[in-house]
Formats: C-alpha cells, structure tokens, sequence
C-alpha cells in the first residue's frame, strides 16, 4: 500500500485524446513535497509524465499547479498537508487555470502571464540624461515597492483569479502588482501616463473585483490585489484621474453612501457610479448615458422582482449608529497626508544598526 496516491490531470494535445485523470501510488515520508511526488511518479512509472520544475526551493516560480483546487508551488506543499485536503483519499493535481496547457501540468505562461507583464512595460523609464554612475535613491522611498519586488512570477494568482476567468482580457494580478513595481519607484518619471493608461484600460485597475483569491494563494505574500488598490489610489487621490469606465465614479459612489447611511444603497449605487460620482450630474454625460442604456435590464429586473422600487431607491434607511460611521471619515479625512502602511515590512524596531527587515526574496 503505497503512503500517497496523487490523482494526476493529464493531457497530450500530440495524441489527440482528451485530458483524462491517472492515479499513482507513492511511498515517500510526510515531509517530503508534492513535486518530490509527481517527480518520483515520473522516474518509476510512467516517464512522460510532464511538469516544469527547476530550484525545488520555492524560487524559481516554475512549478505551479493546483493541488486540491488550490493553486500553490508543487515544491512548497508538503504532502501530509495536502494529503489532509484531499478528496477521496487522493491528491488531486491538476495544471494551473486561466493558462492553455501545454502537456499535462505545463501551460502556456507566455500566452497570459508573460504578455500581461509586457503590456505593463516593466521596466524603468527615467527621464533625462543618466547619471555618471548609478542612480542613487533614498532607501526608505523603496520600502513601498519591496512587496512587489518579491514576485516570483509563478504565475498561482494569474490562475486563481475569477476577473481574469471572466476577461481572459483583464491585466490580471501578476502583471499588475509589476506595474505597482514601477509607479511606486521614485526613479520612474512616467508616473502619471502609467496611471492614466492603467486606469483607462477597460481591463486595467478597475476590472479586479476584490476577491482575494491572489491574495490567498500568493507563496511570497505579494499580495497582488494591495498592488491594485495602491495603484487605484494613487489615481485617484494623487492624480485626480476621472477614468472612462467608471471605475472612480464608483468607488466614490460606493464610500459617499456609506459615509451617508452606513449600509450600501443598492438601488443609488448604479446610478451614481457612471461619470463622476455625483447622482445629477453624472447621468448627462454620453458614456454615462450609454452605460446607464445597457444597464436598463438590471434595472427592470430589479423593479420586477421587488429587490428595489422607487421608494427604497431614494429613502435608504440610515444605521442606528451612523455617526459612529461618520467619525471614521472624519478621522481619515482630517489627516494631513495619506498613510500607507506597507505590511510587509516585517520584524522589530532594531535601532540604526538593525533597521527594518523585509521577508521574501528580491527578485524581479
Ligand atoms: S483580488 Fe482582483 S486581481 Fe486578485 S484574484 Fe481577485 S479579481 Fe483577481
Ligand atoms: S504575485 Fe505571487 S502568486 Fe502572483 S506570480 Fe508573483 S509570486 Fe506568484
Ligand atoms: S521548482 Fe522552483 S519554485 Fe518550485
């Protein structure tokens, strides 16, 4: 009886038969990993077994997959852990999602991964002559993109997230916590033109719908969508960017209405979103109109079910406590400057010598 079966998704485009589920039994000890597993599975059983694989330390970024639905670093999950979470008494491994494979647990990250980063042209463009030897920046002002720097490009948020299994066109995590990389990097003088694209991208910032799912599987706590949302507010609160797809309307829309009744209104929440937040206003411009036009249906259904009518559209009740509410605005806006707490930053207040330290490794 071996200790492990692994239940292995597998596919062969050459062999013109559709992907298909082979188990294999491995005997190997609790702490070894997944990929020591489909590894051993390859070298005794059956040799075209498929898998990218290169440092086995969690480095590389190269050995992606989903284990159990999860997608995770083969070489970083242990198999007593993901023997727990498997189904049926089998560890499922399956290749990463949102990516077309190759040949069983490979995919194509050039076709998504690596073109999303391209198009947010990742690397530096500094204006003016170059110094004579290296450009020299104030160490703190790198703090902020350090959590970005320690991508591994392992392609597991670009797998897990549902905007991009919706948009296959959207930006996507990765790709987008790279851009973050740049636009929070003081030797950068494209600031504002990365912004204003990234915003106008109609599969750019606004597209991610907040569901932590990159967040989730991140192995080096990257946390693609904190990248996102910096890049949303240095758009909106540093450059005042009012973007075409409504993306700053709406996230006004939605703080305004909290601010006002601490619930969300639902039913003024549409309207409100399209143009620049304001309910009046907004509903005159041509693509709010448009968008407002192809809105119409929810509308209706939402009169027809019951789930709004006029009159709960305009009197949205207020919470009991909603001035508790309001003292957070008040609390946030009175501050001078916005305060970014950069979580990843980690470890004890050390004095000079110590300084902070960060986690993860460096590597862009
Ligand atoms: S939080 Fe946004 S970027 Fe991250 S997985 Fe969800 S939709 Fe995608
Ligand atoms: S952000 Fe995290 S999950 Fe996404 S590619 Fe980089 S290391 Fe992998
Ligand atoms: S083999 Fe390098 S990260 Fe897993």
């Amino acid at each position: 009886m071996p200790d492990y079966t692994l239940k292995i998704r597998r596919f062969d485009p050459e062999s013109g038969r559709p992907a298909y589920w082979q188990e294999f039994g491995v005997d190997l000890p609790e702490e070894r990993s997944v990929l020591d597993a489909i590894l051993r599975a390859k070298d005794e059983q059956d040799g075209s077994l498929s898998i990218r694989c290169s440092c086995q330390a969690a480095i590389c970024g190269s050995c992606g997959v989903r284990i159990n639905g999860m997608s995770r670093l083969a070489c970083n999950t242990k198999l007593s852990e993901a023997a727990e979470d498997g189904r049926n008494g089998a560890i499922v491994v399956e290749p990463m999602g949102n990516m077309p494979v190759i040949k069983d647990l490979i995919v194509d990250m050039d076709a998504v991964h690596w073109k999303k980063v391209q198009r947010v042209v990742p690397w530096l463009l500094p204006e003016g002559d170059p110094p004579a030897r290296e450009y020299i920046v104030d160490p703190e002002s790198m703090i902020d993109v350090t959590q970005s720097m320690a991508c591994i490009h392992c392609g597991a948020c670009v797998s897990a997230c549902l905007s991009l299994e919706v948009d296959p066109e959207f930006i996507g995590p990765a790709a987008l916590a790279k851009a973050y990389r740049f636009v929070g990097d003081p030797r950068d003088a494209h600031t504002e033109d990365r912004l204003l694209d990234l915003a106008e991208d109609p599969h750019g910032i606004y597209d991610c719908t907040h569901c932590f799912a990159c967040v989730e599987v991140c192995p080096k706590d990257v946390a693609p969508m904190d990248q996102i949302m910096r890049l949303r507010r240095r758009a909106t609160a540093d450059y005042g960017i009012k973007d075409q797809n409504n993306g700053y309307g709406h996230e006004k829309a939605f703080t305004d209405l909290i601010e006002k009744y601490g619930t969300l209104s639902e039913a003024q929440l549409l309207p409100k979103s399209y143009g620049d937040g304001s309910l009046i206003r907004a509903q005159v411009k041509p693509a709010a109109l448009k968008e407002l036009g192809a809105k119409f249906p929810t509308v209706i259904r939402g009169l027809t079910s019951g789930k709004v009518s006029p009159k709960t559209a305009l009197l949205h009740h207020k919470l009991q406590d909603q001035d508790q509410i309001r003292r957070i605005y008040e609390e946030v806006e009175s501050k001078e400057d916005r305060l970014e707490l950069n979580l990843y930053i980690v470890g004890e207040s050390g004095g000079e010598e110590e300084g902070a330290t960060s986690e993860g490794g460096q590597e862009e």
